[in-house]
């Protein structure tokens, strides 16, 4: 087996689709038998919801969440306990060895603070000396997107933004985002089968691609120049197996 993972980043706005998220992770327990994966996970929704019942409000700016201090701490508590220790558990009752981390965890992922948006956080350095160990032990790490700031505290990535950044440090054989849409697509709201890199910001700036598709076209561009060679954006609603969606090229 490779110790080379493919990143794979499960969009927050699958987790309550229970058909989705079954299939997934039937498909995350068979792929990772041939394959080494690393796993990252949003949680927009379960946020949301739980920001909700404490009558917090969330402000976005592009496609990242205004995050104060309060904020910060339910994310951390639904993305890096209840969605990440769910998943977890999943995975290990399907046989798979899975470990759930966060980008707090042995400094895997130390973050940017973006001032203006509260507790939000830019990737800013990988340490994957635990994943790679991990992956070398054949467990499956599952990643929150909470990363570690300069003061020790937490900062909320976007998820997109944190794959993009892991799979650049693991030198990812591939980087696969799973969402509810059925890739990027244009103004007629087809799936563009490819998009260039040089094509993600007049995209953006044309509003063809708006909220949570922008950090996650953004991040791949990032990647791309950093060297991961294959990056795809997928339905994520039919399980990982059918690939239907976008292609980044350089
Ligand atoms: N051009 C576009 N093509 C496809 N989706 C788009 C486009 N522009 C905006 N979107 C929105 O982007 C959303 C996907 O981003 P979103 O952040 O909501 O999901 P996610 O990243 O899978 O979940 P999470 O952020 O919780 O991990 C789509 O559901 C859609 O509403
Ligand atoms: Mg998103």
């Amino acid at each position: 087996m490779t110790t080379t993972p493919s990143v794979i980043k499960f969009g927050g706005s699958l987790l309550s689709d229970a058909a989705a998220r079954g299939a997934f992770l039937k498909d995350v327990a068979k792929f990772s038998k041939k394959e080494s994966v690393v796993l990252v996970h949003g949680g927009g929704p379960e946020i949301n919801a739980a920001l909700d019942k404490m009558g917090i409000k969330s402000a976005w700016v592009n496609g990242r969440r205004v995050t104060d201090e309060a904020a910060m701490a339910v994310v951390e508590g639904v993305l890096s306990g209840q969605v990440n220790k769910n998943l977890v558990g999943e995975l290990n009752a399907r046989g798979v060895a899975a470990v759930g981390l966060s980008g707090r965890d042995a400094g895997l992922l130390t973050a940017t603070p973006v001032p203006e948006l509260g507790r939000v956080g830019e990737p800013a350095k990988v340490r994957p000396a635990l994943l790679t160990a991990l992956i070398k032990a054949k467990f499956l790490p599952v990643l929150s997107s909470v990363a570690q700031g300069p003061d020790g505290g937490a900062l909320n990535v976007n998820a997109d933004e944190a794959a993009a950044a892991l799979a650049v440090a693991v030198k990812a054989r591939r980087l696969v985002y799973l969402t509810d849409v059925p890739g990027v697509l244009d103004g007629q709201k087809k799936t563009l089968p490819e998009i260039r890199a040089k094509d993600v910001e007049r995209l953006i700036a044309d509003g063809v691609v708006t909220g949570g598709m922008i950090p996650k076209i953004r991040s791949c561009a990032q990647a791309l120049k950093k060297g991961v060679k294959e990056i795809n954006i997928i339905d994520g609603r039919a399980g990982l197996t059918a690939w239907a969606g976008t292609r980044l090229l350089p």
